[in-house]
């Protein structure tokens, strides 16, 4: 029924199964087991002869909802569900690398990711090459013979760098490898990574999917035959997304057009303003016709996205003014919720890679964040304004 639905509709109706109950809305089924009618059925469910649930560590049908779900979103095969954004990226790597293995990861993205690559991998012989900046060459010229991912966030955190995604797509896949994006600023609404030739689609669900800064998860997109790997990985070491935290991500599937397309039109017209204030030495944002990339962005994204990245004139000390005079934005890291966040990614997200890792990857010590949410622009901006100073 997917195939001929518009993705509005599918945000409401697709995965949904309903229980003997005919409820409406769909079930949080919070149990870590389930029964069979016979030792037989149970052998049949085990080795998977017979369909259907078995144990929560990797079946639960309000998971399987999300999952369902998501996929249709994003033109995808099939979805697997985590417990984070980072095990969904660990559950990936452990899946489809082996030692020896070698990946080409953009420099621009999140800190724990770069983390992970950088530091803890390469204990079990997967060495990365940190790729700085977004020109396709730069990737192809960091590949080796046994190069089998490309990892890559467009936009990237903080700075919104935008990578094209069909041309790394081409590079990867004449190589031989696999090329995953994750789409946690964009969301399905605004891009759909796999539709440009992307081979895996990464979620951290706890933005913009919640949507409502409530609870943790994470998602795995693509071909049966790559999730199905990541499934194997999951059911055997257990980095599982809890029913409830899958249900409310399910539910925030529900409103993640409107809240995305609003968040994306009150972050360009920030941008905008921000843009023409004398205290603000630079604007980061895709949306903007300053954005070195807004060509390629507007290519293959429906609009800017909600997040804005500005530099502060004066450094830390009066990037930090800005953040200690909020009064109605939120001091925090997080991001894709309703409400405005703000963050200074060199000391916060950002804190833990060395400081010449930030400074190769452009993260200087005035850059703020800022997460656009549903309040009036007039109201974010005034709060801004209050460290920033007056245009
Ligand atoms: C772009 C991006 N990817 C992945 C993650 C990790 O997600 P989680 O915090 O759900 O583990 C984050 C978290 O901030 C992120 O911003």
């Amino acid at each position: 029924m997917t195939d001929s639905l518009h993705p509005e509709t599918l945000a409401v109706r697709a995965g949904q199964r309903r229980s003997q109950f005919g409820e409406h809305a769909e079930a949080l089924y919070l149990t870590s087991s389930f029964v069979f009618d016979s030792a037989a059925q149970a052998a049949a469910r085990f080795s998977g002869e017979e369909e259907g649930m078995v144990y929560a560590r990797f079946s639960n049908p309000t998971v399987s909802m999300m999952q369902e779900r998501l996929a249709a979103l994003e033109c995808a095969e099939a979805c697997i569900a985590t417990a984070s954004g980072m095990s969904a990226i660990l559950s990936t790597v452990m899946a489809l690398l082996k030692a020896g293995d070698h990946v080409v990861a953009s420099r621009s993205i999140f800190g724990a990711t770069q983390q992970l690559f950088g530091t803890i991998l390469p204990r079990f012989g997967v060495d990365t090459s940190f790729v700085a900046g977004s020109h396709v060459e730069a990737f192809r010229g960091a590949l080796r013979p046994n190069t089998k991912l490309m990892f890559l966030e467009t936009p990237s955190n903080p700075l919104t760098e935008v990578f094209d995604i069909a041309a790394l797509a081409d590079i990867a896949h004449a190589h031989g490898a696999l090329l995953a994006v994750d789409n946690c600023f964009c969301t399905p609404v605004l891009q759909r990574p796999l539709m440009l030739g992307a081979d895996l689609v990464i979620h951290s669900a706890t933005k913009y999917l919640d949507g409502q800064g409530r609870v943790l998860g994470g998602a795995v997109c693509g071909r049966k035959a790559l999730t199905e790997e990541v499934f194997k990985f999951l059911r055997t070491a257990g980095p599982t997304i809890s029913p409830f935290n899958a249900w409310v991500i399910l539910k925030g599937l529900e409103t993640l057009k409107i809240r995305v397309e609003a968040q994306s039109a009150g972050a360009l017209e920030l941008a905008r303003r921000l843009e023409a204030n004398p205290n603000v030495a630079r604007v980061f944002y895709p949306g903007l016709a300053s954005h070195p990339q807004h060509t390629l962005a507007m290519r293959q994204q429906a609009s800017g996205g909600g997040i804005v990245s500005f530099e502060v004139r004066g450094g830390r000390a009066e990037a930090w003014r800005v953040v200690d005079n909020c009064k109605l934005l939120s001091i925090t890291a997080n991001l894709g919720d309703v409400k405005t966040t703000i963050t200074h990614p060199a000391s916060t997200t950002h804190g833990r890679i060395s400081a010449e890792a930030r400074a190769e990857a452009g993260i200087g010590e005035g850059l703020l964040r800022v997460a656009v949410g549903l309040e009036a622009v007039d109201d974010i901006e005034a709060d801004l304004l209050r460290g920033l100073g007056r245009p």
